[in-house]
């Protein structure tokens, strides 16, 4: 049997991390200037090299920083290090994680009282000096229970933890810490985004035969997740889908994968194929061709293509009883040689052939029918095609946005594209049923299938943000293929 995988929930980046990218990027977008970062912005090699292209760069010592943008990562800085670029004239943009500003609030506040501040965390990890900084002489790092029982009893403490720990360290270590300080100001400053991630590992992994444990070799979070997956399964950690060593797969049957705060969804959806596609090379040959035929099918993309020739036929045919092949094959063509390898263009672009592609559509309509339902069948089909290509680039709005590409999703920010998806499925439904009405035609009926369907797949790229494997392309192009060939085979079979 081919692997049963499944993904956390929580996969992907992190809150702050999605945050501080949205800001490098805005500025980048909007300034068009060089931008630096203290330190790597996350912990992705991939993305790194994408912004490298872009002219975002890791700080480099000794450079010059007047006028120049510099980021401060979720991971925040110390106050002199905020105070030296300010006195340098760079143009400081504070991507710290709002999280770790308010355990930065709590630490300062202990020290300014001279309270001692232990902070349960990795030593030299980006945050933990960070925080030491806002600690003055006050601070001490505490990596586990160790490190606690070695400790000189006092009188008061405030406790945090690295926004990133493990909630059983930090919970061995504070009980230990308890018994040698007489007053203890404790704070689980652990982060609702990491412990709900630990969780759901420790639960998949409970449930998996192996884990695949994806990130950066020197993400301290992904770690920290390899290091709960070991308790309970066999783990495996990689940074991309190369990483993977089909050996450790052996006798594995159900796959669990869970991934950094740090991990583009794009790294995680390479590694569900490749391992679903070990999957099928265990069963023989056969089930292998036949995964690789699905995924060159949809990714050329063979099955978009087809989908909005058959979409053209169905339109074309129940208003006029003619098979518009030479149509059809025009429109799939185009569609081929827009989107062949994946190919994203760019937001005016992508609108401008949309409304191209239904106009070519609908010409074999001309003379046939009313003006008006020429007009609506252009709406209808020019909105189609666009909700699909929207819902596709949706998908894929993390690369498009680190890579620089315009699409309409990335150039919209993601609120404001899923209002535009509502309101562009909402009209392709509504001009569905005038046409059904306006041409007396209750076969067009069955084209408020398609909106319906792309409402369904949004519901479900809601629950798994940021993945499309072979699976997810098919449900986007399922509406169309169902809607097409049922109201074709109900015209053409006989009665
Ligand atoms: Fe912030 Fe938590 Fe991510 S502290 S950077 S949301 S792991």
């Amino acid at each position: 049997m081919a692997f049963k995988i499944k993904v956390v929930e929580s996969a992907g980046f992190c809150f702050g991390v999605r945050k501080a990218l949205d800001r490098l990027i805005e500025i980048r977008n909007k300034t068009g200037a060089p931008v630096r970062t203290l330190g790597p912005l996350i912990h992705n090699e991939q993305v790194l090299e994408a912004l490298k292209n872009r002219d975002v760069h890791e700080l480099q010592k000794d450079e010059n920083v007047a006028g120049t943008h510099v980021i401060i990562r979720a991971h925040g800085v110390t106050p002199e290090i905020r105070k030296q670029l300010m006195e340098q004239q760079a143009r400081v943009c504070d991507a710290t994680c709002p999280k770790v500003g308010q355990v930065q609030a709590i630490v300062k506040k202990y020290a300014q009282k001279k309270c001692p501040v232990i902070i349960i965390g990795d030593r030299g990890h980006a945050e933990v000096e960070g925080l030491l900084g806002y600690c003055g002489d006050c601070g001490i790092v505490v990596t586990g229970p160790g490190e606690a029982e070695k400790l000189v009893e006092g009188d008061e403490v405030c406790v945090v933890a690295q926004t990133t720990q493990d909630p059983l360290v930090f919970q061995q270590t504070l009980e230990i810490i308890k018994q040698k300080f007489l007053s203890c100001h404790e704070f689980n400053t652990i982060c609702d985004a990491t412990s709900e991630r630990q969780a759901e590992t420790r639960k998949l992994a409970e449930e998996s035969d192996i884990m695949v444990v994806v990130g950066g070799k020197n993400s301290a979070n992904t770690r920290r997740l390899a290091d709960i997956a070991e308790k309970n399964c066999r783990t495996t950690m990689v940074q991309s889908a190369d990483d993977l060593d089909p050996e450790s797969f052996t006798g594995v049957h159900r796959v669990g994968i869970t991934a950094g705060a740090s991990t583009p969804a794009w790294v995680i959806r390479e590694i569900v194929e490749k391992i679903r596609l070990l999957g099928w090379e265990r069963e023989g040959w056969l089930p292998s061709f036949f995964y690789k035929c699905l995924v060159y099918f949809t990714r050329l993309p063979f099955s978009w293509a087809i989908g909005m020739a058959l979409l053209c036929i169905a339109v074309v045919y129940t208003l006029t009883k003619q098979v518009p092949w030479l149509t059809a094959g025009t429109v799939g063509i185009m569609i081929w040689i827009w989107k062949s390898r994946g190919k994203r263009v760019n937001a005016g672009l992508d609108m401008g052939i949309s409304g191209f592609l239904a106009i070519v559509s609908v010409c074999p309509l001309y003379g046939h029918v009313s003006e008006g339902v020429m007009i609506l069948a252009l709406i209808y089909l020019g909105v189609t095609y666009l909700n699909r290509l929207l819902l596709f680039d949706s998908l894929h709005v993390q690369a498009d946005k680190i890579s620089g590409h315009p699409t309409i999703p990335a150039v919209l920010c993601a609120e404001k594209c899923d209002l535009f998806l509502w309101v562009s499925i909402g009209v392709s439904a509504l001009c569905a049923l005038i046409l059904s009405l306006a041409a007396s035609e209750p076969l067009f009926g069955v084209f408020l299938f398609v909106p319906a369907g792309f409402v369904v797949f949004l519901g479900k790229k809601r629950r798994k943000p940021g993945w499309c494997d072979v699976r997810d392309v098919f449900l986007m192009d399922a509406p169309i293929w169902l809607a097409s060939l049922g109201v074709i085979g109900l015209q053409a079979l006989p009665v």
